[in-house]
């Protein structure tokens, strides 16, 4: 081998952390399912996880309101509407309430989930899409296109829906077996691995395959992942022909290999994991207990090695939570939930170490909303649009819920020059149904300019030890605030749950 450049390189996630939450705010008491499909089991937004169960005869998953943790009870309701066992679960980017399922019963269904959570088990999908001819393994959203989602099949087709009408746009024979999927950030193209050991990247609309290795992405005949990447790379993981675990990264167009490492002689299929906002990737092994974690960057050899979290217990499966579902006054930037064989669910977050009280914009580029690009119709007529982002500082501010003076304050002290708006965030701003990820209410203040490019100079009367003993003060009437609407929320809640039938249709 040659030397790791790791040493020298500086990286902003060198010091990532990964540290898991206290067993009562995980959640436990779960028959996640022992379907040996290498699928995470697991999906997760900022208002549900859903975890494929264990269930005799049919198909069921559980849609638990991500604030329920702890034991979960035996009775809690499901989504069970599958005869056979569910094999894969997806959130819709664009809708938190709805979710799609595919099952060994070969069909695809789409679940709208009510207002405040299940209350009885879910029977009826809102759409249900019937082609494939064998088992529905895999199902996966369009990044930016509304209601487009595709689905794959044991009998290695692939199918892209519009769920909204019901109807297959395309349909695309593979040779064998499809074993990932994976849409590129604007999804015009996915990339695809089956168990013919080919690397292909697939046109979405026309189903025409744009590039296809020559060899085995890797040799080893275990199952190889895919993930398109940003700036037009692909990463996959494998086995060499000596069953060692690697990695590998390609160039999206040409399909040449940039990068290929051995990672280890385990046996699980590594799950890869993509931050597309700050260009990291986690492996996640299936039945180890290990999580490693890279940066990508345009330096050879491209993919860096940063660190691992380690815990006692094996992964069964696994979800991840989207930024806008992330603690962001505490810097963290991946939260993964891990599926445990004795049924509980361990949630990590992962943090970058820091002590500030300004939003840390370097770490936090803008991010995909919930809000399509463009409808699914647009979309199979030729228009590619990338996904509408949105600010994360909104959230960190929204935990400031007396802002006037804080923000005014922090305007001053912030010396970063405000970035140039990129082309993206113009687009944004212009798209009428551009909302942000969570709906409060910007203070008028905060829109304000703050003083353009010059940010480091302080108004006239104004000094720092007066600003510092005001920080503090704010600082502390904040955390009062804090407090107060955790209780109010705390009573609410307990309001809710005791009158649960308004959900109930
Ligand atoms: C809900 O579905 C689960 C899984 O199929 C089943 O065991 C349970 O009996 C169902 N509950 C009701 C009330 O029908």
């Amino acid at each position: 081998g040659f030397y790791k450049m790791a040493f020298m390189r500086k990286s902003k996630f060198r010091h990532v952390f990964g540290k898991p939450l206290k067993k009562d705010d995980g959640y436990d008491n779960i028959r996640v399912t022992k379907n040996s499909w290498d699928s995470p089991f697991c999906s997760v937004n900022p208002k549900y996880i859903a975890i494929i169960t264990e269930s005799a005869g049919g198909g069921s998953f559980l849609v638990l309101p991500i604030k329920q943790t702890g034991r979960v009870e035996m009775n809690q309701p499901v989504v069970d509407g599958h005869k056979g066992p569910v094999l894969d679960i997806a959130f819709c980017p664009h809708n938190d309430d709805v979710i799609a399922s595919c099952s060994e019963d070969c069909t695809v269904k789409v679940w709208q989930i009510p207002e405040g959570g299940l209350t009885r088990n879910l029977t009826e999908p809102v759409v249900e899409l019937v082609s494939h001819i064998k088992r529905a393994c895999i199902v996966t959203w369009h990044p930016s296109a509304q209601n487009i989602l595709l689905s794959a099949g044991a009998d290695s087709k692939i199918c892209i829906w519009n769920v909204g009408t019901g109807e297959l746009y395309v349909e695309i024979n593979l040779p064998d077996l499809i074993y990932s999927a994976s849409f590129s950030y604007n999804g015009n193209r996915f990339v695809c691995t089956c168990k013919d050991k080919i690397l292909r990247v697939i046109d979405s609309r026309t189903g025409k395959v744009i590039k296809e290795t020559k060899e085995p992405c890797h040799q080893g005949s275990k199952p190889a992942q895919a993930l398109y990447l940003k700036h037009d790379k692909v990463f996959t993981t494998g086995f060499s022909r000596m069953s060692e675990r690697q990695y590998a990264l390609w160039d999206a167009n040409t399909l040449e290999q940039m990068s290929l490492d051995e990672i280890d002689q385990a046996n699980g299929v590594l799950m890869p994991v993509y931050d597309g906002d700050v260009e990291m990737i986690y492996l996640i092994g299936k039945g180890d207990s290990i999580i490693r974690y890279y940066e990508i960057t345009d330096e050879a050899p491209y993919v860096h090695y940063l660190s691992l979290y380690q815990s006692r217990d094996p992964t069964r499966g696994f979800g991840v939570m989207c930024k806008r579902g992330l603690n962001i006054n505490n810097c963290e930037i991946m939260r993964i939930y891990k599926l445990l064989n004795t049924g509980t669910v361990e949630v990590i977050p992962f943090t970058v170490p820091r002590k500030s009280e300004l939003f840390q914009d370097d770490i936090y580029p803008d991010t995909a909303s919930d809000q399509p690009a463009i409808s699914g119709e647009d979309w199979f007529r030729g228009v590619d649009a990338d996904p509408v982002l949105v600010s994360l500082k909104d959230m960190f501010a929204s935990e400031m819920k007396e802002p006037a003076k804080v923000v005014i304050k922090s305007n001053i002290l912030d010396k970063k020059v405000p970035a140039t708006p990129s082309r993206r965030s113009e687009e944004v701003a212009s798209t009428p149904q551009a909302k942000t990820a969570h709906s409060v209410v910007r203070p008028a203040s905060e829109a304000a300019p703050a003083a353009s490019g010059a940010g480091a100079e302080l108004p006239p009367g104004v000094n720092i030890k007066d600003i510092l003993e005001d920080v503090k003060q704010l600082k502390k009437t904040v955390k009062d605030q804090d407090k107060k609407i955790r209780q109010y929320e705390e009573r609410l809640s307990a309001l809710e749950s005791s009158n649960p039938e308004d959900a109930d249709k």
